[in-house]
């Protein structure tokens, strides 16, 4: 999402497309004639393990909600990020990770409620039973995966908290500490990340707060220890790593759609109609395939959600 930043140093950006080749020359066992030609290059996919790693959380049960497509490799998800707290490098989070804590954790629920509260994240982890849902990933930069988060609705938070009347939208923000999380040092967005949704965006039952991955407590590069995840929209939509939620009145001013208002809504439902102003939307390259795939109206949700957005101006939809 930064190359268009005209103070980003050359090289700083490790263009996508040699991460995915030289992903894809591994998949295919060619890694020892090409391997040394790539040598130079940083390896996000060599960095971490196999197989799902760490503690292991319970799972009160399973839900496929991706076509029945198999999961993205545990390695492709923690190893291929973007969280610029820790660098714009897809590698970087995976690498970088290891200055950050991700306990003690404590979540502050303010503004528009009845019960503003601050909330432990072993309390939080308990405010509902822990589901896996299968979802489609698709970043707005035109790649996507399949990921099993586990966590549970947003919604279980949001009707405990007894938002007021007044309370419209949801305001979301990642720790602030730029010793923990080394990006914080650039400002390539205003820090800290900042998104919001639409309070019925927000109690729509897809629209996750996110605890683990396969099964397994939160990779910090992934978001340790909690998320958003909402998956009708582009990635960047859901933050990671949050300690905020603050409930207003008006539509938030969000981070992205500061930076690059052109080029990032506040709504980021994908739609494979509308081009991002400096690429296409209509095709979307699934990490591990070599030919794009269509992208799908509301990633596959259209059913779910559309609803939500009737009578909208569907270029507002980004
Ligand atoms: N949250 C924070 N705090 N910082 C970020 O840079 N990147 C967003 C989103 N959440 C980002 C973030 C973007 S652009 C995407 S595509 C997803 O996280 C990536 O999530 P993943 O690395 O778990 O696939």
């Amino acid at each position: 999402m930064a190359r268009w930043k005209p103070d980003l140093k050359e090289g700083a950006v490790t263009p996508e497309s040699i991460h995915l080749r030289r992903r894809e020359f591994l998949r295919l066992g060619a890694a020892g004639a090409l391997g040394a030609a790539l040598a130079g290059l940083p390896d996000a996919a060599l960095a971490g393990g196999d197989d799902p790693s760490g503690e292991a959380l319970p799972v009160s049960r399973r839900v496929e909600m991706a076509g029945g497509e198999k999961p993205t490799p545990w390695k492709s998800v923690t190893t291929y990020n973007n969280f610029y707290e820790f660098g714009t490098d897809k590698a970087d989070p995976a690498q970088r990770v290891g200055t950050f804590r991700s306990r003690p954790w404590s979540l502050a629920i303010e503004g528009e409620v009845k019960r503003p509260q601050l909330l432990a994240l072993e309390d939080l982890i308990k405010l509902a039973p822990l589901e896996e849902r299968i979802y489609r990933h698709r970043c707005v930069e035109a790649w996507s995966m399949v990921v099993p988060w586990l966590g549970f609705p947003l919604a279980e938070l949001v009707k405990r908290v007894e938002p007021t009347s007044r309370a419209r939208f949801l305001v979301f923000q990642t720790l602030l500490d730029p010793a923990q999380m080394p990006g914080q040092k650039n400002r390539v967005i205003e820090w800290p990340y900042t998104e919001g949704l639409r309070m019925d965006e927000a109690m729509n039952p897809l629209t996750m707060l996110v605890v683990g991955l396969y099964g397994r407590v939160l990779p910090g590069q992934n978001g340790a220890p909690i998320r958003v995840v909402i998956p009708w929209k582009y990635g960047f939509k859901g933050p990671k790593s949050i300690v905020r939620i603050r409930f207003v009145e008006e539509q938030p001013r969000t981070s992205w759609a500061l930076l690059a208002p052109t080029e990032y809504g506040f709504y980021g439902n994908v739609n494979p109609s509308l081009d991002h102003p400096r690429w296409s939307q209509a095709k979307e390259r699934r990490i591990g395939e070599f030919l794009r795939r269509d992208t799908l109206p509301f990633n596959g949700y259209a059913a779910q959600v559309a609803g939500l957005y009737a009578g909208l101006d569907p270029r507002k939809l980004y």
